[in-house]
């Protein structure tokens, strides 16, 4: 049977005559939608921790758009909070978190095997989207990176430079590596029931990458999202994974062979022709469009797009924005960035 769905040719490596596309964060504020299913739920986690809900505004920018993959709607601070951690969201500030600095802070964490019992929701709205979903869209499941996760847990919030993880990892190495080592079990376990509920693809966003330097890049990026993608293709054989080290700048090359992703998700900060070369003649590439686009629109965003989608003609490519879309963009911008990778 010849394989429908154009997200999983892509990334098995095959090079196809459109792109297909889906986007970060395309379920989110920037849609009314989406703003009115949020208010019925309440808070943001109450949505994620809420099936219906949460396969509702999955299907949302599928139900709008076509797009070819959708991405479950959920968030990478769920694991920490399924070992225990408190975590709440400040309104126009971003997440909180009780912080893990200490060897009994590690100590206290739930062991790997009790987060499902937080996590069981997720994996039913992972079922529902299974069923739900038309024929030829991917279903994407994700999880964050050990250390983009261990960045929030330990500062115990966003930071703009994960200086306190940057610190526990010089003044307490031990710590820092035991709540990774948590994290990069956590996560295999985590991403595991997903694809057991009807994940086909999976993402780990190691969205801080960037802040880590030489041996710490390889150490502990590229190290825990190579060890959590062979134990899940072990588990789950064929099971594709993308890995996106947000900021890795020129040590994206190689980042297919280091970690065993099929596909490397990258940013806004380096070139499409420049990552045709340096990343792409390695496997499947993903992304590379200012999400910033998706607010100002025009020929600019027409423009980007074809030099993009050129770019990466010669191989394995499937076409998302750099980062997430921000809550001020134009659902019609979208439409547009949509229309132009089909050449409509
Ligand atoms: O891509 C998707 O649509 C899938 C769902 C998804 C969300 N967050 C939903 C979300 C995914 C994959 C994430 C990943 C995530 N969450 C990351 C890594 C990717 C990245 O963007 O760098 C990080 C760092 C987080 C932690 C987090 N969650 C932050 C920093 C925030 C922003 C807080 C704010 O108020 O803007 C969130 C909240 C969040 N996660 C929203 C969504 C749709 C907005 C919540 C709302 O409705 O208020």
């Amino acid at each position: 049977m010849v394989q429908n769905k154009t997200i999983l040719r892509a990334l098995a490596g095959e090079k196809l005559d459109t792109p297909p596309i889906w986007m970060m964060r395309q379920a989110g504020r920037y849609l009314p939608e989406y703003k009115a299913t949020r208010a019925q739920a309440g808070d943001f986690l109450s949505l994620c921790y809420n099936p219906e809900l949460a396969a509702e505004v999955t299907l949302q920018p599928i139900r709008r758009y076509g797009f070819d993959a959708a991405i479950l709607f959920a968030d990478i601070l769920l694991l920490p909070q399924a070992l225990g951690a408190d975590l709440w969201f400040v309104s126009g500030e971003g997440p909180r978190l009780s912080t893990i600095t200490t060897a009994d802070d590690v100590a206290k964490l739930r062991p790997t095997d009790a987060i499902h019992e937080t996590l069981n929701p997720v994996y039913e709205t992972m079922q529902r989207l299974s069923k739900e979903l038309p024929s030829e869209t991917t279903l994407i499941g994700f999880a964050g990176a050990p250390w983009t996760v261990a960045t929030y847990m330990i500062a115990g919030r966003g930071t703009p430079d994960q200086g306190p993880a940057h610190a526990l990892k010089s003044e307490n190495r031990p710590v820092f590596e035991a709540i990774l080592q948590r994290l990069t079990e956590g996560t295999i376990a985590y991403l595991s029931e997903q694809i057991a509920a009807g994940a086909e693809c999976v993402k780990l966003f190691d969205s801080w990458a960037g802040s880590l330097q030489d041996d710490d890049f390889t150490r502990y990026s590229i190290k825990p999202m190579q060890q959590i993608t062979a134990a899940l293709k072990e588990k789950h054989p064929g099971i594709p994974v993308i890995a996106f080290p947000r900021g890795a700048g020129t040590k994206y090359t190689g980042v297919h062979e280091a970690t065993g992703a099929d596909c490397v998700a990258i940013d806004d900060g380096v070139d499409a022709a420049w990552a045709a070369t340096h990343v792409q003649n390695d496997g499947c590439v993903q992304g590379n469009l200012k999400s910033s686009h998706m607010v100002t629109g025009g020929a600019a965003l027409v423009d980007e797009t074809r030099r993009i989608c050129d770019a990466f003609s010669g191989g394995p490519h499937i076409f998302n924005l750099g980062h997430g879309i921000t809550p001020d963009a134009d659902p019609d911008n979208v439409q547009l960035m949509i229309d132009t990778v089909r050449g409509k």
